[in-house]
């Protein structure tokens, strides 16, 4: 049980691993509060999905617990919740109409009704069948083989005391009756006003457009009155203007119906308009829980600021307790971070303050213009860097122009990546250091202060006292980020690893990517050209670039 009686759901330290050993969802703490609307925010494979599929019960949690009311619901079933989930792809039924499409499942529905005896009094028994359940978690537990034998212990602790209450607690007993058809009708009735379709419900579906269908998909959740709604990618197989429209009028359904909402996106703006609180996620972890504002305005990493909205990010230093130095100029800051920490700095667009040319803390030249409707969006060069503006005044191309940026619109985020650190790394009989099983060139006489490599491939010591054999030697790779190349022809003879782009942030004048190989080993690099995601590149790490430390004494090694 959870304390907190505002919580509608709550996830407690839920993790997903499915049988290939992808890690889906890593430790997700969060609650949802009773009546939010709570929208899972990040790019595709990420695991938005994947939680509200465990939410709704269609996935079990291989860790952890979800609590719904502050009941532990981690393995009921999807019927025993109180949940209903709308899809992307809506699947209604095209020999039905509008009405019996929303009515399909209140007619299969049957709704319990408590017995009593002659006597007035409620008949009461052991429920069994909640024994069965309780009987069956324990068995998953057991076999689970994710968690820890503490873990486990507790768990099983837990469930066997639930087990006896079962079986010593007399409880109500029902019987269950079908709706009547007057109360289907007025049930669908209901549920066809809020998605303002009361008009239609003759029509066949077929002959609705794809925002009506939706609409339909979602009556037939809401018809069912459930305490939570579930909504994964509602709106993503609808054109732009009606999805507009529709984000709207959901938000407008949410307040109706006062029910909670779990919303599904990869689109920034539909969250930023839509949601109360926001969870952003990037491969099965959360970045940051926050409201919409709070997550525009104080994003925790350049991840975050990249993803929620335009935005310029550099490579800064601070300078002193007030001062961070980027775009080659000292700017005043309110963040506190050790001197001469290299750091991530977030500027918004809109918060790039144009100034007549040297009357501003910089100068730059506007080298691109794009009017998006209310403002302009402007590419500004200060020396190789890029500089995005908002304004809504008129500037002409090719001049220079000052710019002001005051210290509540810096963001200074600690660097989420300098260096690449391979910590099962070893070394082969030729003296590469095998990162992700490929060789790469490497000065091993880093290991031992002046030592040499013999003609027999042996480090020898300075004095020639003392000889090592560091074939499989364990060790820890270093390659800071600067120093890995990406390599476009995959032919060349450079080419050391091939991977995948996986990630692409723009800092400013240059990009920082991962390539991760089909091993999973990730290589972080930077670059000033382009890529797209899932491109296919080489990674050349030059032999001088790496740095190796040995996990046991070298003495281990002596031969
Ligand atoms: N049934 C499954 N078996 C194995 N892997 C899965 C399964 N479902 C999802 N995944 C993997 O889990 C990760 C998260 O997927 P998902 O939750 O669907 O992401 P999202 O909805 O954010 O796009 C992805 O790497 C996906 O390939
Ligand atoms: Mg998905």
């Amino acid at each position: 049980m959870t304390d907190n009686n505002d919580y509608i759901i709550e996830l407690k330290n839920v993790s997903k691993i499915f049988d290939d050993d992808t890690i889906a969802v890593d430790n997700f703490n969060f609650y949802v509060r009773k009546g939010e609307f709570v929208t899972f925010l990040g790019p595709s494979g990420c695991g938005k999905s994947t939680t509200l599929r465990m939410i709704a019960g269609f996935e079990f949690p291989t860790k952890g617990e979800i609590y719904l009311n502050g009941k532990d619901i981690s393995n009921m079933p999807p019927n025993k919740r109180p949940i209903n989930m709308v899809f992307q792809r809506y699947a209604l039924f095209p020999h039905l109409d509008v009405f019996e499409n929303v009515a399909f499942g209140l007619r299969l529905k049957k709704i319990p009704i408590q017995k009593f005896a002659k006597d007035g009094k409620p008949i009461l028994k052991i429920n069994k069948k909640k024994a069965k359940e309780i009987n069956e978690e324990i068995k998953l537990t057991k076999k689970n083989k994710h968690l820890t034998k503490e873990e486990k212990e507790a768990k099983l602790e837990d469930l066997n005391s639930r087990l006896k209450v079962a079986l010593t607690t007399l409880e109500p007993t029902y019987k269950y009756k079908k709706l009547s058809n007057e109360e289907i009708s007025k049930k669908v009735a209901r549920a066809l006003k809020i998605v303002d379709l009361d008009s239609l419900e003759d029509r066949d579906v077929t002959t609705l457009s794809g925002g009506q269908q939706q609409r339909v998909a979602i009556a037939r959740a809401i018809v069912n009155e459930p305490a939570i709604l579930l909504l994964d990618e509602p709106l993503g197989a609808l054109d732009l203007k009606m999805r507009k429209d529709m984000q709207l009028e959901l938000k407008d359904m949410h307040e109706k119906l006062g029910i909670t909402f779990i919303y599904v996106t990869h689109d920034q703006e539909e969250a930023l308009t839509m949601s109360d609180t926001i969870v952003v996620m990037k491969d099965g972890v959360i970045q940051q829980i926050g409201k919409p504002k709070d997550i525009y305005d104080e994003p925790k990493n350049a991840f975050v600021a990249d993803f929620i909205g335009e935005s310029n990010i550099y490579n800064g230093t601070i300078i002193s307790s007030s001062k961070v130095r980027f775009l080659d100029h000292n700017f005043n800051c309110v963040d506190k971070f050790p001197l001469n920490e290299k750091v991530d700095v977030v500027v918004r667009p809109e918060d790039v303050i144009f100034k007549e040319k040297d009357e501003g803390m910089i100068n730059g030249v506007i080298i691109s213009k794009i009017f998006k409707g209310v403002n302009y969006q402007y590419t500004v060069m200060v020396g190789k860097n890029e500089v995005i503006v908002k304004s809504t005044q008129d500037y002409p191309l090719n001049v220079e122009i000052g710019m002001n940026i005051y210290k509540d619109s810096i963001h200074i985020m600690k660097k989420d990546f300098t260096t690449n650190i391979y910590t099962d790394a070893w070394i082969n009989k030729e003296n590469k250091v095998m990162i992700d099983d490929m060789p790469f060139d490497v000065d091993i006489t880093q290991l031992l202060k002046d030592s040499f490599v013999d003609e027999e491939g042996y480090l020898v010591s300075k004095d020639k006292k003392h000889r090592y054999d560091l074939n499989d030697a364990d060790v820890v790779a270093e390659v800071s980020i600067e120093k890995v190349e990406i390599i476009d022809d995959l032919e060349s003879k450079e080419v050391q690893a091939i991977g995948e782009i996986v990630d692409s942030v723009y800092k400013g004048d240059h990009y920082q990517l991962i390539v991760r190989t089909i091993n999973e080993e990730d290589f972080v690099l930077t670059t000033p050209y382009t890529y797209n995601l899932n491109d296919k590149v080489g990674i050349h790490i030059k032999k001088e670039d790496i740095k190796l430390r040995l996990k046991k004494e070298i003495s281990q090694y002596e031969n």
